[in-house]
């Protein structure tokens, strides 16, 4: 295609995806989600929070869910609930949906040997995965010359650094996996999700090693998304989810005067909606959008005033006591 008809073409389909965007606002979501009912769901971080509420929400949806964590004894709950599981609702096509028996495993994430491992366990004793989860999670919570230089690593390892090795572990099944209606132009089979944080797009006081690993999380879906589409992965889908301050016990002790902290079940639905419908990135509160775009549209110190002084973000952090355990 000549240069000129290429930018005529790119064109239309902006115009085309800016349209469908306008569309899909107004049909309700729960009329687009897709079926999990044969998906293996991998979710990390979840024996606590919101993997366990994910977890939860996969199993009622008839997907096959493994669990990973440090806390045995928080995987061993997240999947006495799933076995305590009443809920059964029916497919598009009528059918019962089932819950399926879930697969908890011991895993540090951090431990490259352990996540490849593990991966291997889960691969020869429930199946190929095909909707990652990268959930697993840990704050500091100092100010930056207080933070002990292990706890720096360790942040970074937990949560960023792991999803390399998660991904790499999983992500050659998703390649080579086929479903119905995939084609030569539209391969792979699979979900990659990243729970990030509106702390990867926007950095704050006293979250110094937290708010720079999630911006590499929120950089690597980003890049890998790219490089999966130019490849022609396009039957691979990816969805990173930024959210703020929720009431799951990690932020313990944190403010937030103007906007509301988030309750856990509210993020879970969301997240869970976001990635039935392929969304790509789920910034929760919706009003966050707003506000991260003035990042860019005003001037430096006029963004710092708005953001910080009007909304007290730099001070959410004063309390913080975070998990007492
Ligand atoms: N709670 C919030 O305010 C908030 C806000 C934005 C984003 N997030 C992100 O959401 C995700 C879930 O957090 P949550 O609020 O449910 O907190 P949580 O502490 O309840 O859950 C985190 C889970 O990760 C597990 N974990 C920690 N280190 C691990 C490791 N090395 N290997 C395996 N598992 C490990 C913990 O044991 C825990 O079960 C995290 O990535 C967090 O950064 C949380």
């Amino acid at each position: 295609m000549n240069s000129m008809l290429q930018i005529v073409y790119d064109i239309s389909l902006l115009l085309y995806y800016w349209l469908e965007g306008i569309v899909l606002f107004f049909v309700p979501k729960r009329l687009r989600y897709k079926s999990v009912t044969d998906d293996i769901v991998l979710i990390t971080g979840g024996g606590s929070g919101l993997g366990r509420l994910l977890a939860l929400r996969f199993a009622r949806r008839g997907a096959r869910v493994v669990v990973w964590d440090i806390n045995k004894q928080g995987l061993d709950e997240t999947l006495r609930l799933i076995d305590g599981e009443k809920h059964v609702g029916v497919t598009a096509d009528n059918n019962d949906i089932k819950i399926k028996s879930a697969y908890s495993y011991v895993c540090d994430v951090s431990d490259r040997a352990q996540v490849y491992e593990t991966a291997k366990q889960v691969r020869e004793s429930v199946g190929k995965v095909t909707i990652l989860v990268n959930n697993a999670g840990i704050v500091s919570g100092k100010r930056f010359l207080e933070t002990p230089d292990d706890h720096i690593l360790r942040t970074f390892h937990v949560n960023a650094i792991s999803h390399f090795w998660t991904i790499k572990a999983f992500l050659p099944d998703m390649m080579t996996s086929t479903r119905n209606g995939n084609n030569n132009n539209n391969k792979g089979y699979g979900h990659l999700v990243s729970v990030a944080s509106v702390a990867g797009l926007s950095g704050t006081v006293r979250l110094t090693d937290y708010c720079a690993s999630k911006f590499a999380a929120v950089g690597l879906d980003e890049s890998l998304r790219l490089e999966l589409q130019c490849d022609g992965y396009t039957g691979i889908k990816s969805t990173v989810v930024c959210p703020y301050f929720i009431n799951t016990g990690m932020f313990d002790g944190v403010s937030s005067s103007i906007i509301p902290i988030l309750e856990p079940t509210y993020v879970a639905d969301e997240i869970m909606s976001a990635i039935l419908t392929n969304q790509e990135v789920l910034v929760i509160p919706k009003l966050f959008y707003t506000l991260l775009s003035l990042k860019s549209l005003l001037p430096t110190k006029a963004s710092f005033i708005t953001l910080n002084n009007t909304f007290g973000f730099t001070k959410t952090m004063t309390e913080f006591k975070g998990h007492s355990k």
